[in-house]
């Protein structure tokens, strides 16, 4: 390779880089420490009130979520009562119920992000998750009612609330094997009081967003 393909090489590398990726912003507004977990991304500690800038390349498909009551020692390794990754505080892996969740999946079909907060992996964090460019997409995420405090008394769990199909295991509420799979009252119960996120593994139609792809995102911790 001559010095002028590998100039323009990687030329269009830094181009490609720099006009695709993604930011988001995750701000911790609660009064407590969470500790994030971001696959990929890794993870991090956000006392009350910081943020982390967590960059990633176009088409990456991913999540963030909220753990809660972590001890790590100094190599990054411990222990969280919700969201735990494997004990560690880079997280390679998803997170272990109960959690709230938003995932995303950018640069898809037609050049669209599409982004989604859940349930169905339970909840202990509220949040939001909106785009955060000057764009003109504007609809985000809202999650933020008081779902630990009214958990039904099957589904609590310490620091947070499960969803059903992590407490039954049951087709009824993990929709496994296809077939017809309904909400349920449980389900009902994180539907109403977070419209807009999942909470059972077939509600895609009202829980699924779109915004072009080379939008940046916000995450809020206790909005
Ligand atoms: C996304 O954030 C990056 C870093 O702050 C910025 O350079 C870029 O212009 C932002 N993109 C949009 C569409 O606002």
């Amino acid at each position: 390779m001559t010095t002028f393909t590998l100039s323009i090489f990687l030329l269009l590398i830094f181009l490609f880089r720099s006009t695709n990726a993604a930011v988001f912003t995750i701000l911790n507004n609660c009064p407590y420490t969470v500790w994030v977990g971001a696959v990929p991304g890794g993870g991090q500690q956000l006392n009350s009130g910081q943020t982390w800038a967590l960059s990633v390349p176009s088409s990456t498909v991913g999540r963030i979520w909220p753990r809660t009551n972590c001890n790590f020692d100094g190599s990054g390794r411990g222990k969280c009562q919700t969201g735990d990754c494997n004990g560690l505080l880079r997280c390679q892996n998803y997170g272990t119920p109960p959690n709230t969740l938003a995932e995303y999946a950018l640069n898809q079909y037609n050049n669209l992000d599409f982004f989604d907060m859940s349930l169905a992996d339970g909840f202990n964090v509220p949040m939001e998750f909106k785009p955060s460019s000057s764009g003109g997409c504007t609809r985000g995420i809202l999650c933020k009612s008081d779902i630990n405090g009214q958990c039904p008394n099957e589904l609590r769990a310490p620091g947070g609330c499960n969803n059903p199909c992590a407490v039954f295991k049951t087709n009824e509420y993990c929709c496994v094997s296809g077939g017809n799979c309904s909400p349920t009252d449980f389900s009902r119960f994180f539907k109403t009081r977070c419209p807009d996120a999942y909470s059972y593994p077939k509600d895609d139609q009202t829980s699924t967003f779109t915004c072009p792809g080379g939008t940046n995102y916000s995450v809020v911790l206790c909005p």
